[in-house]
């Protein structure tokens, strides 16, 4: 990458003048906000609107946005997508930034670094179902480490869309059906790639995406309109964000999709009303690539000016990749269309984010070498990876743990692929990093078991050639690990798919080798929610291993021969079949819940696997819920308790999830709302307290279509397994 071919100061500008004493801008002694003051009154408009653009560095790796080739990259632009993983070439273009350009701003770097930079982990829909936000955090600092010392400032993640369509590809990216499950991981990783303060030259700045209620993109296409009523945005798709702009996340981006006929590029109510004054985020807005252009293509601008005008307006920022900023906002501004005040507004939120990450002290990213894949990351992944993993299925004869087996067959399309494990959006990840399920096996057992490995067949296509040698494996084993699942391109961006079902070749591969007798371990690697009817009845048992990250192949074995218990629950409904289409757990109530009505007339209206489902090598027993009041008045804080008990002989984690019920009330609520959840190790024989601690108006209040919490007198269930306390407010109707 020639990098003085591609970089060329703005038109007429000089270097940083030399005479001049530091200025305030630059005396990090100075509070931000006055610094910022300074610089503002020393930028020319060009320069102003330069900072609130942002193109790439680098090779893209990714197929979706290629984008023009950029020839020359102003040194005074806001910010640049770093498609590298080496410091060098960023620090290149930093100092033409910093030495050369005539305020020496420094450039925001950013990349998705969405679950892993080159220690990649499992994907963020596996890792909620981990229900251990702690150890999210611990990877997503890791990511930070890794990112900060290759030249990322800032990254493009979490993504907490709640996605109810398994459909669509980017249901892998976030965190599941689940609203208040979205807030709590996506706030895990805000924490762990900021930390205490982003200056930290371990931390990177996080970035929500995508605002907002792009994961209800209709019939699970992507980039396409979404229709949300004010109520739904405010009680599903607004709530994560709230609680990750609350746990501090800088930046946000704008979502592609048109949000009931504004798009979420152009929507002044969710960008500026919400987010800015309601929730008083001081950071910035970038939209998504190319959003900015593609208000026309929607149908919302008439041309890229009138795009530009929409988007800054309405509270887009940063204008990642489209141009329109930088080609019509001067004009736009000139024209008296973007007010003065709207602009230096803009350009303070990106320079205080800079100024935060402490950007104009140390412009330039040192050379660390080792810093990718460090022992204790490894680790990290791997304990991430066993804790998301789900075991969905283990039969009456209890197939696994599989101990003392002297024969095993390792089958199928995954066992042995090594990119499939990074899943999608696996930013510098290399497949030659990657443990797979056959290496695990030969890790785990080879010393004491024969392992035959078969192909069987290929993740799509009709050729069933290699279905005899697996039949031939599977027969002369004694057990059968069937490891199937989805390429990693099947899921991510742009990576619709009109069934949720294997490939037909697949499912006979499975019959095949059913058809010996023997027992069938199925390990699933894919990046959504699959439709496993069909496969189910030839699995003794079932492990949903996920797109694990580095480390999932010792994960994997691990779990198959008992080494670590299970743990993980599911954090998204796996549907019976595709027409079940959407099929969440916290649903409003039917009209007709009695004889039977209104259900599926030719299937099955229950799930496969519910939400929260997930088996254990261990029992657990739920004691009787005690709660320290049962009549409650707003500002209580009640406590309800719970014990649990691990009756089986092996260690184990138990998740609880506590849900709540309000049967009755002027705006009808979900059958069940989770609002709470708490893992905990216990011991055979050992029995844990697990705590809720209910604040009324955060958990028991339902919000309405303008973000206002309303707690109304009556009663409240809270439910725990099949546990259920009723509470009662007998006071006034509260609203906040
Ligand atoms: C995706 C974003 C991503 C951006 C930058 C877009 O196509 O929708 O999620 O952060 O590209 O790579």
């Amino acid at each position: 990458m020639c990098v003085m071919a591609c970089v060329a100061p703005v038109a007429g500008s000089v270097s940083v003048a030399a005479a001049e004493p530091v200025p305030v801008y630059r005396n990090a002694a100075v509070p931000v906000e006055e610094r910022i003051d300074d610089l503002l009154s020393r930028m020319t408009t060009r320069e102003k609107v330069l900072q609130l653009n942002q193109f790439y560095i680098g090779t893209n790796n990714n197929v979706n946005n290629i984008g023009e080739v950029v020839n020359g990259i102003p040194a005074e632009v806001g910010s640049l997508i770093y498609f590298d993983g080496d410091p060098a070439l960023r620090n290149a273009m930093q100092r033409r930034a910093v030495e050369e350009s005539r305020l020496g701003i420094p450039i925001l770097f950013g990349y998705d670094v969405i679950h892993g930079f080159r220690t990649v982990y499992p994907t963020s829909l596996a890792q909620a179902c981990s229900w251990n936000p702690a150890l999210v955090s611990e990877a997503c600092a890791v990511a930070a480490q890794e990112a900060r010392q290759s030249g990322v400032d800032w990254t493009f993640s979490p993504m907490i869309d709640v996605a109810r369509d398994p459909r669509w590809g980017r249901v892998v990216e976030g965190y599941g059906e689940d609203p208040y499950v979205n807030g709590v991981f996506g706030a895990a990783s805000v924490r762990g790639y900021q930390g205490d303060n982003i200056a930290d030259s371990l931390k990177v700045a996080a970035c929500l995406k995508h605002y907002v209620a792009y994961g209800a993109s209709e019939a699970g296409r992507d980039y396409v309109y979404t229709e949300v009523s004010p109520q739904t945005l405010w009680d599903t798709y607004l709530l994560p964000y709230q609680m990750c702009v609350e746990a501090g996340a800088q930046t946000l981006m704008s979502s592609f999709n048109d949000i009931s006929g504004t798009p979420g590029t152009a929507n002044h109510y969710t960008l500026t009303e919400v987010l800015k004054d309601m929730w008083g985020h001081d950071g910035f807005v970038v939209s998504d690539w190319d959003a900015v252009k593609q208000l026309v293509a929607q149908g919302n601008a008439a041309d890229m000016k009138e795009a530009a005008l929409h988007a800054f307006n309405a509270g887009v920022e940063m204008d990642m990749m489209s141009y329109a900023y930088d080609h019509h906002l001067e004009e736009l501004i000139a024209e008296g269309k973007v007010s003065p005040q709207r602009l230096d507004d803009a350009v303070r939120r990106v320079l205080r984010i800079k100024m935060r990450l402490g950007l104009f002290e140390n412009p330039y990213t040192p050379e660390v070498p080792d810093r990718f894949l460090r022992p204790a990351s490894r680790v990290t992944a791997g304990r991430l990876a066993a804790e998301s993993m789900v075991l969905l299925k283990n039969d009456s004869t209890a197939t696994l743990p599989l101990k003392e087996v002297s024969k095993i067959a390792v089958i199928g399309p995954l066992a042995k692929s090594k990119a499939d494990m990074l899943g999608s959006w696996h930013c510098h990840g290399n497949p030659d990093d990657v443990t797979t399920l056959y290496e695990g096996i030969m890790n785990e057992y080879g010393n004491g078991a024969e392992v035959r490995y078969a192909l069987g067949v290929d993740k799509d296509g009709d050729d069933t050639s290699g279905i005899a040698e697996a039949v031939e494996a599977a027969a002369w084993a004694d057990v059968v690990i069937l490891h199937l699942g989805e390429d990693y391109r099947w899921g991510g961006e742009n990576a619709s798919r009109s069934t949720i079902a294997l490939p037909a070749i697949q499912e006979k591969l499975a019959e095949a080798v059913a058809g010996t007798g023997k027992p069938v371990v199925l390990v699933l690697s894919n990046g959504r929610p699959l439709d496993l009817s069909r496969l189910e009845p030839h699995a003794n048992a079932i492990l949903e291993a996920w797109q694990p990250g580095v480390n999932g192949g010792d994960a994997m074995a691990g779990i198959l021969s008992g080494r670590i218990n299970p743990s993980g629950k599911l954090a998204i409904t796996f549907p019976y079949s595709t027409g079940q289409i959407p099929i969440y757990y916290n649903r409003r109530p039917t009209a007709r819940p009695f004889d039977r009505q209104g259900l599926y007339q030719d299937i099955t209206s229950e799930p496969l696997y519910p939400f929260g489902h997930g088996l254990s090598y261990t029992t657990f027993e739920y004691g009787t819920p005690k709660a320290d009041r049962i009549d409650f008045v707003a500002d209580d804080t009640i406590e309800i308790t719970i014990p649990v008990t691990n009756t089986g002989d092996l260690t184990g984690d138990e998740t609880v999830l506590w849900f709540i019920n309000d049967p009755y009330s002027s705006i009808t609520r979900p059958v069940k709302e989770l609002k709470y959840f708490e893992k905990k190790h216990l011991s055979p024989g050992e029995t844990a307290e697990y705590t809720f601690r209910i604040d009324p108006m955060r958990d028991l209040a339902m919000v309405d279509g303008t973000g206002r919490r309303i707690l109304e007198p009556g009663e409240y269930r809270v439910l725990v397994a099949d546990k259920v306390l009723t509470l009662n407010y007998k006071g006034e109707k509260l609203s906040r």
